[in-house]
């Protein structure tokens, strides 16, 4: 199958099986991971397809999310055992390995750490966790602003990103899974003057 058949034959599942909203999110982020993999000089036809698949298990029952997480090889950290919404991610990298048969680790990876980073995140997979912060269609208080150091440098990016999520996490109290920790300690070091 070509790159364009396998990208329309996801957007026909995606259709079907997520929430409008969700759809359009999904291509939104598909696009937005597509011009930062460019502005990088990254693979922007994968960038393209992860961007698309990221949220594929989002809409699942929790058991479903569960019950595919718990067979992921990749490690996962105590916190994110115990908050539901972090699971699509690990759940979408074993969906996206065992049923769409997509191999390539640094796809599985950008899905897998989408919702809480991770402190060796590549280039690509940093690409993938901004893109789903600056889509088109989101409309939170600072998106321009997030748009503009996702643009000035991947690091700069992270930085506010994990700062902002952070924050956000600790106003709604949620747990903070220590990757994230370790992923904001990474990139607030870049950032040091
Ligand atoms: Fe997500
Ligand atoms: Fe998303």
């Amino acid at each position: 199958m070509t790159f364009d058949e396998k990208i329309s034959e996801y957007k026909s599942f995606l259709k079907n099986n997520l929430s409008e909203k969700r759809y359009i999110h999904s291509l939104g982020v598909a696009d937005a991971a597509k011009s930062l993999a460019a502005h990088y000089g990254l693979d922007e036809n994968k960038a393209y397809m992860t961007g698309l698949l990221h949220d594929i298990c989002k809409e699942l029952p929790a058991s479903e999310q569960k019950e595919l997480a718990d067979k992921s090889e990749m490690s996962v950290c105590p916190e994110e055992k115990i908050s539901f919404k972090l699971w699509h991610g690990i759940a979408g990298a074993v969906y996206m390995k065992n049923t769409l048969s997509i191999d390539d680790r640094e796809m599985l990876r950008a899905v897998r750490f989408h919702t809480v980073a991770s402190p060796d995140m590549s280039e690509f997979e940093q690409v993938i966790y901004l893109a789903d912060l600056i889509s088109a269609e989101r409309e939170y208080k600072d998106v321009e602003l997030m748009r503009q150091y996702a643009y000035e440098s991947l690091d700069k990016g992270m930085f506010e990103a994990l700062r902002f999520s952070i924050k956000d996490s600790v106003k709604k109290g949620y747990l903070i899974p220590r990757v994230t920790f370790e992923a904001y300690n990474r990139f607030a070091k870049t950032q040091l003057k």
